[in-house]
Parts: C-alpha cells; structure tokens; sequence
C-alpha cells in the first residue's frame, strides 16, 4: 500500500535516530518516496548524509540555508505528505506539536501540513510517564493524530520500562495499515470519470480547461483499494491511471465521454462525476490546420451534452450519483442547485479561488452537500485523504440502498 506514497518522516534527537535510518530505508523499498526533516539535536545521532543516502532525496533541516531544492521547504513537504511519521518523537516534540509551537522546520512543517501525523514516542520511561506528556499526547490524538505506542524493554539510559522506539518493521507497518482500507466497496460497480475534455477546433487545436484529473484519479485508486470494480473514463491527463482498475477508457471529448459513460451505466451502483466536462464545442472542426493569414476568425460554438444530467434522469433505485461543482462564487447555492437539477444524491462543492483547492493541486478543500440539504464541509486536505471521506460518507449515508 505503500507503493508511490510521498512520506515525510520526521527525526528527532533521541538515541533512536539511528533506527529511523531503517524505517527510511523500509519505506523506500515498499516503493514510498521518502522525505527526512532532522531537527538540530538529531543531527548529534545521526549525518543527515546518511538519510540523504537513503532516502535518495534532500534532507531538510536548516530554515535559514540557501534555497537548492524547495521552494520554501517547509510548505512544499507540508504539501506534498501523504503522510508524516515523526520517529522517534521526543518528549519536546510531542509537547511542541501538541501547543503549535513552530521553530524549526519540522515544527513549522508539522504546523503547515493537512497529512495524517503519525508519532511514534520515543525516551526515558518517567520522561514518557510524566503528566505533561501524557496530557501532550492526548492533545495530539484528540486532533486525530495517531500514536504508535512505545515498546517496552530496556532503554538506552540504562533503565528498563515503556519509551523504546518500537522495530523498524512496526513503524512501517503502521503506515502500511493506515494505506490498506477495509474492502467496503466489494461487488459493487463504481463509474468514475476525470480529466477535462478537450474539444477540437482543427486537427492540432482543441478548446480545454485546467483540470489535471487528479481528483478522479484519487477517487478511483480509494474506490478501487476498497474493493470495488472501478470503471474510469478520462479526458487526456498526464497520470498514469491507477492501479487495480478494472476499466479504463480513454476519451477526449465530452460527446466520446457521455458514449463510454452511458454504455456502462445499467451496470453502475455508483457514480462519481470528478470530469470537467466542456459545456461548448466548435459546431464545425476545420478538415485542417486554420492557417494564421486567414486574419481575424470566429468561432461558433454549441452546447455539449450534460452526461450527468442525463444519467439523472435514467437513475435508477439503488443507483447512486455523485456530481462536482467547481465554482467562484457563491458555492452552496450554485452547488445545491445543480444537485437538485441534476437529480443527484450528493454534490462535492469546492471553491477553486481558494488557495489549496481545485484544479492542478496536489490538494483540495471541499465540501459535501446530501440530497437532504446536510453539508459537511472538510478541511484541506491530500486529494487522496479527501476521496476517503467523500467515499466513507457516501457509503456510510447510504448504507440500506448498498
Ligand atoms: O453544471 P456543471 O458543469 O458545473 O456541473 C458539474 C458536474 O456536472 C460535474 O460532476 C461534471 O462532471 C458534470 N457535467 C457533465 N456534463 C457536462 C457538464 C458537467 O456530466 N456537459
């Protein structure tokens, strides 16, 4: 599950640094890309050479060190995370981390990140048994981090009790489980269609729009991973579709999308429409390329089909459909309105002004609104993160139709 995952993990300074070398060098062989952030004191255990070695990647430590890599580092892995294992995690980061101090660059990056933190506590026994940790701790997991609880046994400074880092093999586990979701989706048929479509005005020029597809593509890999046969039709994108599809259908316009979509709908138990679909065409496709001394041109457009709308109207009971609406203004009401035109159970609504959301990022910040007017609205998160909520909701609120 680990496969193409971007981890960040984090190293701070306890005598079990050294271990952390292992859980890079685990991560990496699962197939993660792995991203190391050292604190000052980690750098007393162990080179940051050694995890650049490993890891293959630039470690980051120094907020103040001129630019090579990151275009300000600490946003870029904050990004960029699938997410973040801090191992070992001393007494002073977990206190840090849970009161939001920011001043270096793990805990500025820890502060910036919309990732799944994982903290693996790692010292002195009374140190991990104090009240102020343990409340820290609590901290931490009442925001949702999770905790990968300390092993027992005999530690460095020479007593015997909780606060050992647990095996390498552990750690990477952990992540690997947190990737692996229940198969909730099995035997059903899942259609979802990405990309923008592309509409051609002669043989080299097409009208397009900024989607990349990543939010379909993340939302078919969920649906896939959970079981479910997933059958994605995509306009052109530079992703490599996910693995474990049963489908995948290439398509550049919508008129090729709506054929691909409408063929295998009787079949579908859920539908989820992440495509920006073009709503105009060129009514004519010049036989050949427009040669620029034809001076000024014109051209005429005509309205492409509404593939969801269309599947609206053929929805059938049990059948579950899921739109997008990419909007600038005012989103709720725009949103809920095409919920109700399309006649769809569920809109995933997202302001793509805002910074973080939308087309060509690696994140988005949505919300969720139901056929009976509940709108959840979740925070930003990894397009991947945010297609596990949208999945667990739309099969949570429809748990008696599944
Ligand atoms: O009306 P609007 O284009 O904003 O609605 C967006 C939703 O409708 C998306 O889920 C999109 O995939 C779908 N759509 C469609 N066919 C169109 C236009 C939009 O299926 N021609």
């Amino acid at each position: 599950m680990l496969d193409g995952k971007k981890i960040v993990l984090g190293v701070t300074g306890g005598i079990a640094a050294y271990k952390a070398v292992e859980v890079a060098s685990r991560l990496r062989q699962a197939g993660a890309e792995v991203h190391v952030i050292m604190t000052r004191a980690a750098k007393e255990f162990v080179t940051e050479l050694t995890f650049r070695e490993i890891s293959g990647q630039p470690v980051a430590s120094d907020m103040w060190a001129p630019v090579t890599h990151w275009n300000v580092a600490h946003i870029a892995l904050a990004n960029l995370a699938d997410a973040f294992l801090i191992a070992p995690a001393t007494a002073n980061l977990l206190a840090k981390a849970a009161h939001g101090i920011a001043d270096d660059m793990l805990t500025t990056t820890l502060l910036a990140t919309p990732a799944p933190l994982f903290f693996a506590p790692a010292m002195n026994s009374r140190m991990y048994g104090h009240p102020a940790t343990q409340q820290n701790i609590a901290t931490l997991r009442s925001r949702g981090a999770h905790i990968i609880e300390p092993a027992t046994g005999h530690l460095a400074c020479g007593t015997d009790g909780p606060g050992r880092l647990p095996e390498p093999a552990v750690l990477v586990k952990a992540l690997d489980d947190f990737f692996r979701p229940e198969k909730t989706l099995a035997g059903k048929n899942v259609l979802v269609t990405a990309a923008g479509t592309v509409e051609p005005i002669d043989p080299v020029r097409y009208i397009g729009n900024r989607s990349s597809g990543r939010m379909g593509y993340a939302i078919a890999a969920e649906a896939a991973a959970r079981g479910a046969a997933v059958t994605l039709v995509s306009g052109p994108s530079s992703l490599t579709p996910p693995e474990g599809l049963k489908r995948f259908v290439p398509v550049e316009t919508a008129a090729q999308m709506r054929e691909a979509v409408l063929a295998v709908f009787p079949a579908i138990d859920i539908v989820i429409k992440a495509a920006a679909v073009a709503d105009y065409r060129p009514m004519t496709v010049a036989p050949n390329k427009i040669k620029k001394d034809a001076g000024e041109i014109t051209l005429r457009l005509e309205k492409n089909p509404d593939i969801l709308r269309e599947l609206g109207q053929r929805k059938q009971p049990g059948q579950i459909l899921v739109g997008f609406a990419a909007e600038t203004e005012n989103l709720l009401a725009y949103a809920q309105s095409k919920l109700e035109k399309k006649n769809l159970d569920f809109i995933v609504a997202n302001d793509v002004t805002k910074p973080g959301a939308g087309f060509n990022t690696e994140t988005n910040l949505a919300k969720l609104i139901a056929r009976n007017g509940t709108v959840e609205e979740f925070p930003l998160l990894s397009k991947r993160e945010l297609a596990a909520r949208l999945l667990d909701r739309i099969t949570e609120k429809n748990k008696a139709e599944l």
